[in-house]
Parts: C-alpha cells; sequence; structure tokens
C-alpha cells in the first residue's frame, strides 16, 4: 500500500521547500518517491535546478518529480466533459440557491484533475510514497472539498442512468433549462463519476494519505492557519502534521530582529498551546534561499530527523455517530470555528453544516433518519447535533 503526504499552506510560506524536503528525506531511507506539484506556477524546476515536466522524471536515486499540467491532463481523458459542463453552466438559474452555490465552485474543475493525476499514478503502485506540494491554501482547499460537491451534485441534479437521461434529454431544455451532454460526453462524465468516488475513498482513507501544515509565526499565517486545520478537519482530511518555517535563529543579534524574534516567540507559543493534537516541526530561517538538494539537506538534518515521519501519525475520527438515549449524537471535530459563523441545515438525507465560506455535506446514515434534529451543541471544537 502506498502513502501520500499532501503539503499546504498559505503563499510563500515554504510548501514546496518543506515537501521537497521530505521528498529528499524518503529517496535517502531507500523510499521510491515522487514530489508531485499541483500549482500551475510550478517550483520544482527551479528547486531541483532541473526541467521537470507533465510526466515524471528522475532527479537522482529515487527520487522522481512531477509537474501536473491540468490542461494536459483534462484534454488527455476528458475533453468532451469540459465541454458539456460550459454549456450546462450558463442554465443555473432556477434552481434553488443552494445548488448555485455549488455550481459556482465548477470554474475549478481544472485543479481536479490534477488530483485525478495522483490517483492514477498512486493506483500504478509503482511509488511507495507520494508527496504534493500544493496551491496556496484558498485553492487548495476549494481543490480538495472538489470531489465530495461534485459527487453530491451529480447524484441530485444530474440523473446519471442513462435511461433517465433518455427521458429528460427531450424535455430537459424546456422544463429545465438546461442543455444536457451528448453520448460521447455521458460515458466520460459517467467514467470520471467514478473516478471521483474512488479518488474521495483515497484522499479520506487515513491509513493512506494525510495533510500536512505548513506556517510562519506571524499573525495573519497563523489565523489562516488556523482556519485551514478547521476546514480540513470538516471535511474528514487527516492533518496530521504542522510545520513552522522561517524563525529567526536565537544566535541573530542584529538588533533590526530584536521586535521581529519577540513577535516570533509569541506566535510560536501560540501555536504550541493550540495545535495539541498534531506534531509540530520547528525550521529555522536561514542565511540564503534554499535551493537544490544540499540546500534541502541541511532542513533535513536540522528539522526533519524523526523517524516517524512518514507515518500517519495522529489520526483524529472527525465524524462520530453515537446513541443517545432519546436518538443518536453526531460529533464533528472543528477546531477553532466561530459560533457566529455556523449554519446548519437538514436537506434530504444529508445535513449541511457551513461554517464561513465553507459548506459540508455529511450524509446521515440509514438508521438515522427516522430521527431529525433537535438540538445541536459546539464546544470546545467540536459540534455536537442531537438527533430526536
Ligand atoms: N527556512 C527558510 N530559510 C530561507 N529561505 C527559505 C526558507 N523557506 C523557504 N525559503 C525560501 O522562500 C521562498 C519561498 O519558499 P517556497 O517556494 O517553498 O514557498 P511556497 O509556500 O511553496 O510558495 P508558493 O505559495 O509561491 O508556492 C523560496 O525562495 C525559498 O527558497
Ligand atoms: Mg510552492
Amino acid at each position: 500500500m502506498g502513502r501520500v503526504i499532501i503539503f499546504t499552506g498559505k503563499g510563500g510560506v515554504g510548501k514546496t521547500t518543506v515537501a521537497a524536503a521530505h521528498a529528499v528525506k524518503a529517496a535517502k531511507d531507500g523510499k521510491k518517491t515522487l514530489v508531485v506539484s499541483t500549482d500551475m506556477a510550478h517550483n520544482l524546476s527551479d528547486l531541483f535546478m532541473k526541467e521537470i515536466k507533465e510526466e515524471p522524471v528522475e532527479i537522482k536515486n529515487n527520487l522522481w518529480a512531477l509537474e501536473i499540467d491540468s490542461n494536459y491532463e483534462m484534454g488527455r481523458h476528458y475533453g468532451s466533459i469540459v465541454e458539456a459542463f460550459k454549456k450546462m453552466l450558463p442554465y443555473g438559474s432556477g434552481v434553488d440557491g443552494e445548488v448555485l452555490e455549488d455550481i459556482v465552485v465548477f470554474p475549478g474543475i481544472e485543479e481536479l484533475f490534477s488530483l485525478l493525476k495522483i490517483k492514477e499514478i498512486y493506483d500504478q503502485n509503482t511509488f511507495d510514497l507520494i508527496i504534493v506540494d500544493c496551491a496556496p491554501t484558498g485553492e487548495t482547499l476549494s481543490l480538495l472539498k472538489f470531489p465530495e460537491l461534485f459527487s453530491w451534485y451529480m447524484e441530485r441534479f444530474f440523473p446519471i442512468e442513462k435511461v433517465a437521461m433518455k427521458i429528460l434529454r427531450p424535455i430537459s431544455k424546456v422544463a429545465f433549462k438546461l442543455e444536457l451532454p451528448d453520448e460521447l460526453a455521458m460515458n466520460d462524465i459517467e467514467k470520471l463519476y467514478v473516478k471521483l468516488g474512488s479518488l474521495q475513498n483515497l484522499l479520506k482513507n487515513r491509513e493512506v494519505c494525510s495533510v500536512r501544515l505548513v506556517t510562519i509565526p506571524e499573525k495573519m499565517v497563523v489565523e489562516e492557519t488556523k482556519r485551514s486545520y478547521m476546514y480540513l478537519n470538516l471535511y474528514n482530511f487527516n492533518v496530521d502534521g504542522l510545520y513552522i518555517n522561517r524563525i529567526i535563529p536565537e544566535n541573530v543579534d542584529n538588533h533590526f530582529f530584536d521586535q521581529w524574534k519577540e513577535i516570533q516567540k509569541n506566535y510560536l507559543e501560540e501555536i504550541n498551546s493550540v495545535f495539541t493534537n498534531i506534531p509540530i516541526y520547528k525550521i529555522k530561517w536561514y542565511e540564503v534561499d534554499i535551493n537544490g538538494v544540499g540546500a534541502l539537506e541541511r532542513i533535513i538534518e536540522d528539522s526533519l530527523d524523526d523517524r516517524n515521519i512518514f507515518k500517519v501519525l495522529k489520526t483524529i475520527i472527525n465524524e462520530t455517530f453515537e446513541k443517545t438515549e432519546k436518538g443518536y449524537r453526531l460529533d464533528v471535530y472543528v477546531p477553532f470555528a466561530d459560533k457566529r459563523e455556523f449554519d446548519l441545515f437538514e436537506s434530504g438525507s444529508d445535513i449541511i453544516v457551513k461554517i464561513g465560506n465553507f459548506k459540508r455535506n455529511i450524509p446521515i446514515p440509514h438508521t438515522i433518519k427516522k430521527y431529525s434534529i433537535a438540538s445541536a451543541q459546539l464546544n470546545n471544537g467540536a459540534l455536537s447535533i442531537y438527533f430526536e
């Protein structure tokens, strides 16, 4: 069974550097490793000082790199789908607001093809470890929630059975103002739909895949890191590591940095006090930027010397259903979530949890469907929903 580690974080904090350092370490440890960048603005080529393409290239013994070109992936497998979606998009009116919100996410579809490529490589089973260097946080999160939203959308508004399609097609234009895709696109959409299901299973498989956050000890970045941690938990990903980069070394005695050191100290303390559930790694600010394998080895030696670093380090079960006296309780782990940003509603067979701009559909197990939501509580980062 292979292993996938996804690195994410705000722009410029050191995601590519940290991801690549892990890749170099893993290769040295004898693991056949692939480091993949999904960011359209790729940096792996610069870092390794070697041309990296849309298929894996060997960097050194056991170490391979790949810069995914989502347009290339999309064209290669699903050209007809893109056309079909384009036709569907302008016809969103007439469906209710909830649905519209999901349609708005569709322009991010290119990103999805990066993840599908990773799944494809994972299935080929040629690498022991796949390390993913993601685009800055915002995009990555929408990328990670995409499979879920997409299948939710498909199941409800896109009758996947061909029979239904045959009946719907003649009336769809009139009744739904929706242009349904042609036969070729339909086959591709079915293929994509099945693949998305298995991509979901891979990304949420806590034995295989984990997400690691990269941050720096500064206000804005720490705030965003906390939010990412919350959202990733909301979407039920296994976040099992945090890297604090660019820490000013103690022995720097330039007065310019005195106050910066104080600021960093405060945020380091805050991070340590709030991220108590996951391992934290600290990386110092080096006197030069990080280029090439040699520089990465310095980071490995100084900060990543942990035998268990590639293991699934900590798993918290995000969603649990418990039997209560009057019915059931669903607990969802959403650390740092703000009460005021919360919204909760039922829709068909799902519960929809909304926090700020993020929305997650949690399917209700069959046995619980006969109950309805009686109350909900947010306590110490855990959302408890009572079904009675
Ligand atoms: N600890 C460090 N000490 C010195 N330089 C660093 C350190 N970490 C990263 N850098 C440098 O900072 C720059 C940004 O790092 P990197 O490219 O890894 O960030 P990123 O999060 O991947 O950025 P982006 O969001 O643009 O993809 C690079 O030039 C890198 O060499
Ligand atoms: Mg980068």
